[in-house]
């Protein structure tokens, strides 16, 4: 293949991109590095454009013999697309639009990452791919993300359908591993960055509320196993199984990185301002993309110290003169 990724500089996208290289493919990023960064793909021999998804002609240019798609830019994260609402609309939306006008002008086979966002409240676990959905006020921008992914799966889906684009959409669940930033709101690399430090670790509301996670390389095993077996115009849910509290999962970090860190119970209200609506639980159902062969590699234990040393390294690192 010779494969487009847009967010190529970003986490999953970087871990992507390295493992098409080394299933011998040829890699083009496009990235605008609004949270991507080029030291991701430094050592990685792909042809790197920066340019915006929202620019058309730009995307025209990064298809240039280009057989196959991956898109994955986004304005990614609940509290980060809270303030970023323009962009995570337009880029979703826009973007997206663009991508699957050229995969449609030019017949090539698209990729689109979509998220467990689009479930909303659903408050059944697991939820699986023909569950219906229920999102918050359209007046509370904790839903932003929501909305914008969910309209990036629904122009997928109307593209695959009337335009017989071929389009595979795979719903990522909270994915974790070594990269991933901190600076985003994602719980994980915060809360191990912050225990490494020795800092409180945040827990918003009475850390009740439960998540799964998957290893970014468990998560690229999926979505290649998608690109490989899935019939067109598919969705896949893409995530972990271990269930677990935010309140549990501080209590793990700090057990795993030796911290002295204390946790510190945040009010939402005071973290996100009035009306800020999170889902209480979110665990996907993976059955359906286990009927592809993929089983996942690694335990949450095994990913956290993934990350730890990978953090460590790039302090070390940092202090080398
Ligand atoms: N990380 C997760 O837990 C998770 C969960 C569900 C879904 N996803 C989806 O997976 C994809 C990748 O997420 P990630 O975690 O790697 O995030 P990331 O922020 O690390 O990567 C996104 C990349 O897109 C780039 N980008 C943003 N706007 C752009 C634009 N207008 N034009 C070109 N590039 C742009 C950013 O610079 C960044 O490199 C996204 O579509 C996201 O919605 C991620």
């Amino acid at each position: 293949m010779n494969a487009l990724v847009t967010g190529g500089a970003g986490f999953i996208g970087s871990h992507l991109a390295a493992r098409l290289l080394t299933d011998g493919h040829r890699v083009t990023v496009l990235d605008n590095l609004s949270t991507g960064n080029t030291k991701r793909i430094s050592r990685l021999a792909v042809r790197f454009i920066e340019g915006d998804v929202r620019d058309y002609r730009m995307i025209r240019q990064a298809l240039q013999d280009v057989d196959a798609i991956f898109h994955l830019a986004a304005v990614v994260g609940v509290p980060h697309a809270m303030t970023h609402q323009w962009d995570s609309l337009t880029t979703n939306i826009l973007g997206t639009h663009n991508l699957l006008n050229a995969a449609d002008a030019g017949q090539i086979p698209i990729f689109v990452a979509s998220s467990s966002a689009i479930y909303g409240k659903v408050a059944q676990s697991p939820v699986s791919e023909e569950d219906d959905i229920c999102l918050g006020n359209t007046h509370k921008p904790s839903w932003t993300y929501s909305y914008a992914k969910l309209a990036e799966e629904e122009l997928a889906l109307a593209a695959a359908h009337e335009r017989s684009v071929c389009v595979k959409i795979g719903r990522y669940f909270n994915v974790i591993g070594p990269g991933q930033s901190a600076a985003y709101g994602m719980v994980v690399p915060r809360f191990i960055a912050r225990a490494l430090r020795g800092d409180p670790l945040p827990v918003y509301g009475n850390g009740t509320q439960t998540r799964t996670f998957a290893d970014v390389e468990d998560v690229v095993n999926a979505t290649l196993a998608m690109w490989n077996r899935a019939p067109w115009g598919s969705v896949y849910n893409i995530g972990g199984q271990q269930e677990i509290t935010i309140l549990e999962l501080a209590r793990k970090i700090i057990q795993l990185t030796h911290s002295t860190s204390e946790i510190h119970l945040i009010p939402y209200e005071l973290a996100f301002g009035k009306g800020f609506e999170e889902p209480l639980r979110r665990r996907p159902s993976t059955a359906k993309i286990h009927t592809l062969g993929y089983t996942p590699r690694f335990s949450l234990d095994e990913t956290i110290m993934r990350v730890v040393k990978s953090m460590t390294e790039e302090s070390e690192s940092e202090l080398t003169p």
